[in-house]
């Protein structure tokens, strides 16, 4: 009894957002604009999520490199939404200057004035994006984008007629690898600790579930994020477990990775955090606190089409 009204206590609400971020700003449009909603058919064939806080420095060089790949597939159409997690540098307006450099892009900038943790803009972005396909990635330019390609590739094998499904960006293949050598020592330890815990939870047949390059089908994202309730770091294990929970096809795709300098990631306090967050996550799953949604049935196959 004691420990339910604790994990209560513990347990974040769900989150609702307000009506301002229902919003979005753009280079070309003169005021706010009502955002998409995720539960609405599909617009163009890629919404890019960018999670961004305090990301006046890195965000230049990310979409320097990002809008030209994506403006090289004509054939494919695309959206960016880039969601400042109420930034105190000023994200989201040096953003707005930044996308007057690249008219041709739609890019689409949401912004609140707290932080309120990475799983949020990644859970609003996904939520209001109007893309086939969802690819969320970090604004710190650690993957490098090219990339995206295989994460396609593996999309078209795992769900060809827009299935539910989720492709990883997978760093795992780059364990024993320099990339990983360099890190320090505690950071090594408590990465072997989070595997052990992963495990236990249950989503220890993922490699990496932290990499911050994942691609989502629509139809992935929307029965998955609505039902997100952890904002904190270790939202991407809720994700995992979610698809899992719900039989969704989901496959690690190893791709390229180096660490940028400038992580807000700390390391003690932020492992802490992330053990205590599994809890409240397994405990409300196992005690039906939160609900596991029930996936929809297929839609009927269309003659010639399968
Ligand atoms: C974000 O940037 C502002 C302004 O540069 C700074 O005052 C603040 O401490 C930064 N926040 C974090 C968590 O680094």
């Amino acid at each position: 009894m004691c420990c339910y009204t604790v994990l209560v206590l513990y347990s974040p609400d769900t989150i609702v957002p307000k009506e301002s971020e229902k919003k979005y700003r753009s280079a070309g449009a003169h005021g706010p604009r009502p955002l998409g909603s995720i539960a609405d058919p599909a617009a163009v064939d890629l919404t890019v999520v960018i999670p961004a806080y305090n990301e006046t420095a890195r965000l230049p060089a990310m979409l320097a490199t990002t809008l030209p790949f994506l403006a090289r597939q004509p054939a494919r159409s695309y959206e960016v939404l880039i969601v400042d997690d109420g930034s105190s540098d000023g994200t989201a307006d040096f953003a707005l200057k930044l996308a007057l450099e690249y008219p041709e892009s739609d890019i689409r900038i949401v912004s609140w004035n707290t932080m309120l943790g990475r799983a949020v803009p990644v859970r609003h972005g996904m939520l209001h994006a109007r893309g086939k396909r969802l690819l969320m990635v970090d604004a710190d330019g650690a993957s490098r984008f090219e990339d995206l390609d295989l994460l396609w590739k593996a999309m078209d094998r795992i769900a060809p007629h827009g299935e539910a499904a989720v492709a990883l960006g997978s760093r795992a293949h780059l364990v024993k690898t320099e990339a990983v050598v360099k890190r320090s020592f505690l950071r090594n330890v408590l990465m072997y600790g989070l595997h052990t815990i992963l495990r236990i939870v249950g989503v220890g047949h993922i490699r990496d579930t932290q990499c911050g390059f994942k691609l989502f089908t629509r139809r992935a994202a929307q029965q998955i994020f609505p039902y997100q309730h952890l904002p904190t770091w270790i939202f991407d294990v809720e994700l995992l477990l979610l698809a899992k929970q719900l039989r969704m096809p989901v496959e690690e795709v190893p791709i390229e990775w180096h660490e940028v300098s400038g992580s807000k990631l700390h390391v003690f306090a932020d492992s802490l955090q992330m053990l205590r967050d599994l809890l409240i996550l397994r405990t409300n799953l196992l005690l039906g606190r939160w609900k596991v949604p029930v996936p929809p049935p297929c839609p009927p196959a269309v003659d010639g089409n399968q």
